[in-house]
């Protein structure tokens, strides 16, 4: 256990801040998400028996009681050494500008070296986590994200009877079976958030995870006085919108998939769809998609259903043309080491990246409703960039209605022709 650094909060910037705090990350269109903690040396395992649903929720699908949990899972979390140096040159060499990982999971064990629990990776390997992997980060040039659960499995005083709609392992036996006073586990949710706000230097995305209808917001997490803690600490910081659940703050209910199409920026600057990508834009609502490869976020030795690269790529594509960002998630082993097929998927979008990314970074979204072709569009001024997923077989590409005087493919280079017919290449 390390002394907390104390820093006190300054007024929170104010939310008229959006634009100027957003533009980075409009441009940066694609990051890389990790979902890497306690469960993912269990891979996915309990008893020898493989575990159905997404393997950071391990915990809370067999039941275990966080002894338990932790007696099965701390053997198996050995981070090697220079894992997240792999890590940051993996998103580097994929094209992502950010990378959002885990700082805490809802099993409630911190990557960093907390001065207010023993349940973090400075007890147990004497090593501080979050620094190895900012540092890493910020090697390669990347932007920062903190993933970090406010659900907590773990911290005895986390009120679980209050917190509705909130999963909660409760078959094992409890740490503190007593009656729970939720406004400590909000002062040690607040100071684990100091701690990480402002000993790691430069952290540029805060994203917390997740509210309930029923528990949300104030009431669940200080979360006003959260927020503004965090953007006094880190005055560009962006945040997202899972501290509520409210249709202010852009959520229909308590699908993951069903937004208001608004967000009040003082309760988040980016909305969060899951594993799911909006049929259409959003005017004035900033988006960012984030998926897995496979089916489960957290490490999962049984899951084999990757999604193709290909796929990969055309999400990306329908992301960028409806003005949003795909965050794209790994799950590495307990060792840190990240699976082979992820490696692969990253670098093939990589190198797409690299011949196509003028066509994804720093663009916003399609100005058209629909295009006459199997694709999309994406645009960065004046200029407009077809997405083509498939040939026509005409051979010709209709155009939508567009004033455009010039075309090239971005591949060659090469001057494209306009026919007569003014609106077809
Ligand atoms: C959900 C899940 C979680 C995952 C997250 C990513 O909230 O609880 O396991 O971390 O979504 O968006």
């Amino acid at each position: 256990m390390s002394a907390a650094c104390l820093v006190s909060p300054m007024m929170a910037a104010p939310p008229e801040d959006h634009d100027a705090r957003m533009a980075w990350w409009r441009e940066a269109r694609f990051g890389m998400f990790v979902h890497w903690g306690l469960y993912s040396g269990l891979a996915g395992t309990w008893d020898d028996e493989p575990v159905a649903g997404a393997a950071e929720w391990l915990q809370n699908t067999v039941g275990a009681d966080a002894h338990e949990y932790a007696r099965a899972a701390i053997p198996k979390f050995v981070p090697k050494e220079g894992f997240a140096r792999d890590w940051a040159r993996l998103a580097k060499e994929a094209g992502c500008k950010y990378v959002v990982f885990t700082t805490k999971h809802h099993d409630g064990f911190a990557l960093h070296d907390s001065g207010v629990t023993t349940y973090d990776a400075g007890d147990l390997l004497n090593r501080d986590l979050v620094r190895e992997i900012t540092d890493a980060l910020r090697a390669e040039g990347l932007r920062i994200g903190f993933y970090h659960s406010v659900i907590d499995w773990q911290h005895p005083q986390y009120d679980f009877e209050a917190a509705l709609e909130l999963p909660y392992p409760r078959r094992g036996r409890l740490l503190n079976p007593g009656v729970r006073n939720h406004s400590r586990y909000i002062d040690f949710l607040h100071t684990q958030a100091r701690e990480l706000l402002g000993n790691y230097g430069q952290v540029d995305i805060v994203w917390w995870d997740y509210s309930s209808t029923k528990f949300q917001g104030a009431e669940a997490w200080r979360a006003e006085d959260l927020l503004a803690m965090a953007r006094g600490l880190q005055p560009a910081i962006i945040s997202n919108n899972r501290l509520y659940r409210t249709p202010e703050a852009g959520w229909k209910g308590m699908g993951t998939d069903g937004f208001t199409m608004q967000l009040d920026t003082r309760f988040g600057d980016f909305i969060t769809p899951e594993q799911h990508i909006p049929a259409t834009g959003m005017p004035g609502v900033d988006f960012e998609v984030c998926m897995t490869m496979n089916r489960t976020w957290g490490f999962s030795e049984h899951d084999k259903d990757w999604k193709s690269t290909e796929i990969l790529i055309r999400n990306l594509i329908d992301i960028a043309s409806k003005g949003g960002n795909y965050l794209l998630n790994i799950g590495p082993l307990g060792d840190g080491s990240v699976p082979e097929a992820s490696i692969t998927r990253m670098r093939e979008m990589g190198a797409w990246l690299e011949k196509y990314g003028e066509a994804i970074y720093g663009t916003t979204a399609s100005p058209f409703e629909e295009v006459p072709y199997d694709g999309r569009v994406t645009r960065k001024g004046g200029d407009l960039f077809l997405h083509l997923f498939a040939a026509p077989e005409s051979g010709v590409i209709e155009l939508p209605d567009t004033a455009a005087s010039r075309a090239r493919w971005l591949c060659s280079g090469k001057e494209i022709q306009r026919d007569s017919r003014g609106g077809s290449l």
